[in-house]
């Protein structure tokens, strides 16, 4: 397999680059000037590939652009501007430009037999009820510019008239390793957790109030799925397709008994030793407001959290379990310990 990877410098394309190299012949990495390059990603079978997804060349030297279109059979789009403090403009260059123009250079390839992209469980947006991985236009309405361009991006490569396997993967919420809880990267419930830190300096005092008001709907569902379990699942059908023939499968990739925020604000501070504290959810309505007094931002979260912490969809998987078996190994009550006591702990867990 000869495989072109975008985004191999950050938390799932590195973790993909990993696993795919024990059964790749070559591997190309998209990286830019700025990207910070592993050492072993210098070594066969990868090899490094100048360019920005947001630039109109996408790929700087011709003669790489041409190795690339003539041998590769399989791209996998895992590059994305994927920051909750992020703006407009950047969101829309490098998600939106940027699949636009890798779906160019796809059309252009000789040999491509595959096309895989990182979609998002964000695309679902405000929707209220159960999303498909059949359709993603549900006429939904969208809180931040990462889950808008986001549906965008997968508009495109929905829409896009390439002739060969397409598959969508939105995964949920990424979290660390099942085992160990380790994780790269700070992101979506870790800055949580650095707030829970903050407030379990503060016991005493916070032992004198009666509730402690929190931007949630505790019925929320959080959708959650380790790092590690999210990359074999996506390995195994980039290597062994479960349904070749059709021409376009997309998957919600979250373990199935993902908690509802409720649930994981209860064993949250439990790791935190914070049980004693009274969560009261701020209603709803209350949202427009909690974001434009930048309510979070103050507590050290991005303001946009608050978007997942209102959240109203719930995400059918019928497609990721008939083709993704390890799927169904993936479960929150199994994980939940490693990944709450290595936060907790802030020992192993989270490498900022
Ligand atoms: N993390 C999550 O919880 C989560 C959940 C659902 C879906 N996803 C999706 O999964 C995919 C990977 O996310 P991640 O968490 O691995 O993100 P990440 O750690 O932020 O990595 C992003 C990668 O994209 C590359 N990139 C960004 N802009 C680029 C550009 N203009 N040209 C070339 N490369 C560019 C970055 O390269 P540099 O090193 O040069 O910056 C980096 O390698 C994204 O599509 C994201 O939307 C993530």
């Amino acid at each position: 397999m000869k495989i072109f990877l975008t985004g191999a410098t950050g938390l799932l394309g590195g973790e993909l680059a990993s696993r795919l190299s024990k059964s790749a012949e070559i591997i190309y990495l998209l990286v830019r000037p700025k990207s910070k390059i592993p050492e072993y990603f210098h070594k066969p079978p990868f090899k490094l590939i100048r360019g920005d997804l947001s630039h109109p060349r996408l790929i700087f030297s011709e003669d790489d652009r041409q190795e690339i279109i003539t041998s590769v059979d399989t791209m996998i789009h895992a590059g994305a501007y994927y920051n909750l403090f992020g703006d407009r403009s950047e969101n829309y260059l490098a998600n939106i430009v940027g699949t636009q123009n890798l779906l160019f250079l796809a059309r252009e390839s000789k040999n491509l037999k595959s096309f895989h992209y990182i979609s998002s469980v964000a695309v679902a947006g405000k929707f209220r009820g159960v999303f498909s991985e059949d359709r993603l236009d549900m006429n939904q309405k969208f809180d931040n510019p990462y889950s808008e361009t986001k549906y965008e991006s997968e508009y495109h490569v929905r829409k896009s008239t390439l002739p060969v396997r397409k598959r969508i993967y939105r995964p949920g919420v990424i979290i660390g390793d099942s085992q160990t809880g380790a994780l790269s990267k700070k992101d979506g419930p870790y800055y949580f957790f650095d707030f829970l830190k903050k407030l379990s300096r503060k016991k005493e005092i916070l032992k004198k109030l009666p509730y402690f008001p929190l931007p949630f709907d505790p019925k929320a569902l959080l959708p959650l799925i380790p790092i590690d379990q999210l990359a074999e699942g996506m390995v195994q059908e980039i290597l062994n397709p479960h349904r070749p023939d059709e021409s376009l499968r997309c998957y919600h990739l979250i373990s199935q008994d993902s908690p509802t925020i409720e649930e994981f604000l209860l064993d949250s501070q439990e790791a935190f030793n914070l049980s004693f504290l009274k969560f009261w959810p701020l209603p709803r309505q209350m949202k427009r407001v909690i974001k434009k007094v930048d309510v979070l931002t103050k507590f050290g979260m991005p303001s946009d959290l608050v978007d997942y912490m209102y959240a109203e969809a719930r995400f059918d998987q019928e497609q990721a379990l008939e083709d993704i078996k390890s799927l169904n190994q993936s479960s929150y009550q199994k994980y939940k310990k490693a990944f709450l006591t290595a936060t907790a702990s802030g020992s192993k867990g989270r490498v900022e």
